[in-house]
């Protein structure tokens, strides 16, 4: 079994407490997350449509999609609300010191 592979992602001071913020990680569009100091990482693209997920709004653990309202489960990527049906691509983090990494 290969190792996985962290990318960086970005400082984990980028991100306040309780926000989300896109990155582009080898390509593909990333929502990093932190949720009251605990690190996510989601596909950034609604799996409804095309909306960039981090110009959504944070609930707790819970995205909700500027576009329809879907609602995701950030840690599981798991469906909360329609009409989103498909579940969200989530990615292993690791924070080391002050930098974020993505599992790719
Ligand atoms: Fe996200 Fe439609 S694009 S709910």
């Amino acid at each position: 079994m290969s190792q996985p592979r962290y990318v960086f992602a970005c400082k984990a001071a980028d991100l306040d407490p309780d926000s989300v913020k896109a990155f582009e990680i080898e390509g593909r569009q990333v929502a990093v997350y932190n949720i009251a100091g605990a690190f996510y990482a989601t596909d950034d693209v609604c799996t409804h449509g095309l909306s960039s997920l981090a110009t959504g709004e944070l609930q707790g653990e819970e995205i909700e999609c500027a576009a329809h309202f879907g609602v995701f489960h950030v840690p599981t990527g798991k469906v909360l609300a329609p009409p989103c049906s498909i579940p969200l691509k989530t990615w292993r983090v690791e924070v080391r010191g002050d930098d974020v990494f993505v599992e790719t």
